[in-house]
């Protein structure tokens, strides 16, 4: 389908795939897809616009002529910065409601696949892999135990000052985990030929290794 080059790292939330991916495309000169930031500013626009999660047809439409643009690692709604605000787990969970419906995924996919461009991409969500680049050449899931990414996602949203029950946020996650995984369309799972890599108890760093001898394993033209 496409000739760019492209890396995808799917995997459920707080498994490292957003530093990963960052890691990767700074190191690589490749642009980023962080596509969960998509569906959260979709998310967002439709509690400005007051449109509730039911609303398919309407949130379809939301998504179509949505205004989103990705500047220098900050997210721009009709050019308001929404960067932080999109980061809570209301936004989160909200997301991943309106992200079970098949129109909502629709309207975004052809957005998704412009983001391919020279001289390659990293591909950040549930289902890089599995749908929106099934041809990559590199597909990453990215695991940790649901004990140890509730423990990051509490210390990430403490650094921000955001205040949040440890207990609250496991059972949250734990809850957006299983919509993910059982909704009908694109439901997060491991796509077939994809590295399995789980990152319970060890340092980003050895992620990013095994992550990098995969790429350079794979692609070795990049070495040069
Ligand atoms: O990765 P994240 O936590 O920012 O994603 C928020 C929600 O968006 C996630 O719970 C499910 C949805 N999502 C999705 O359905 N498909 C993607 N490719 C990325 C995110």
């Amino acid at each position: 389908m496409q000739k760019v080059p492209v890396i995808t790292i799917d995997g459920p939330s707080g498994a490292g795939k957003g530093t990963i991916a960052q890691m990767l495309a700074a190191r690589l000169g490749w642009r980023l897809l962080d596509s969960g930031a998509l569906y959260r500013a979709l998310a967002y626009a439709a509690g400005q616009a007051g449109v509730s999660p039911e609303e398919e047809d309407s949130l379809a439409a939301l998504a179509s002529r949505m205004n989103l643009e990705f500047r220098a690692g900050r997210v721009l709604l009709d050019g308001e910065d929404i960067t932080d605000a999109i980061r809570t787990e209301t936004v989160g969970n909200a997301a991943s409601k309106i992200a079970a419906i098949p129109k909502v995924r629709e309207a975004l996919l052809a957005w998704q696949r412009a983001f391919a461009r020279p001289p390659g991409l990293v591909a950040d969500g549930r289902d890089m892999g599995s749908v929106v680049f099934p041809d990559a050449p590199v597909k990453i899931f990215l695991t940790a135990s649901p004990e140890e990414r509730a423990k990051r996602r509490y210390n990430q949203l403490k650094e921000k000052g955001i205040d949040v029950n440890v207990l609250e946020l496991a059972e949250a996650i734990r809850e957006r985990d299983a919509r993910d995984r059982t909704r009908s369309i694109a439901p997060l799972k491991a796509p077939a030929a994809a590295l399995e890599v789980d990152s319970t108890g060890r340092s980003i760093e050895e992620v990013f290794g095994q992550v990098m001898a995969k790429v350079e394993e794979t692609l070795p033209d990049l070495k040069n």
